[in-house]
């Protein structure tokens, strides 16, 4: 069904293999609206405390996704592999990581949603109760071999646990539910997150090279998605 926003029209249009909606620009003036829903503090962040953050501001939720990817994250679990930043003297960050594989199908699914033209890392990023990834900017500079415009995003694989926070610019995100992903530019805003839980916290972490179609669910989000 057309909708308008500002004076562009759009059309819902729906992904038959996906089952979400997504957003499509009929005229092709959308650069400048595009790049007005995008806009985060990505170009210049500002590093002042007295300017308190808003959501949405440094990060922005794109939607949810619901299935069951419970048996996916166990059998990843059991090959993390632990990963610290050495270039952080006494750093306390500690992560375990996992890549996805043939028996991670639903996870798998989850990354063909963003329909990314190239998927350069998508992996599960486990944080045990007591660590922490003190605050940083991500730095893609492995992939930096292309022209190829490149995001991150996160997915929760699990519902919240009190104590279990993120950070971005100086806004907290906690109180997340499986399924929920968000977008932030790592590479200039920054970000820590911590867990002072109980319980491990899994998260899947994608990066990859936009298309037109990942470019519309940033902007426009994508709704709830069923795999
Ligand atoms: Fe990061």
């Amino acid at each position: 069904m057309p909708r308008t926003c500002g004076t562009k029209t759009l059309v819902v249009l729906q992904d038959t293999v996906h089952k979400y909606f997504y957003m499509d620009l009929i005229n092709s003036a959308t650069d400048e609206e595009f790049k007005r829903r995008m806009q985060l503090y990505g170009d210049g962040y500002h590093y002042d405390n007295n300017v308190r953050d808003g959501h949405g501001e440094t990060f922005r939720v794109l939607g949810k996704i619901i299935g069951d990817w419970d048996i996916d994250l166990y059998v990843a679990n059991q090959r993390t592999i632990p990963a610290i930043w050495g270039s952080r003297e006494e750093s306390p960050d500690l992560i375990y990581w996992a890549k996805l594989g043939e028996d991670t199908p639903n996870l798998n699914r989850i990354v063909d949603i963003f329909k990314f033209t190239r998927v350069l890392v998508a992996n599960i990023q486990t944080q045990k109760p007591g660590a922490c990834v003190t605050r940083h900017l991500d730095d893609f500079a492995l992939f930096k071999e292309s022209e190829e415009k490149k995001i991150r995003i996160l997915v929760f694989l699990e519902n919240w646990e009190p104590g279990q926070s993120m950070c971005f610019g100086n806004t907290v995100l906690d109180y997340w539910e499986k399924g929920q992903v968000i977008y932030s530019d790592f590479e200039k805003i920054p970000h820590s997150t911590s867990n002072a839980s109980w319980v491990s916290r899994s998260i899947l972490a994608i990066t990859g090279a936009i298309s037109t179609e990942t470019l519309q669910i940033l902007a426009f989000n994508f709704g709830t998605v069923s795999i």
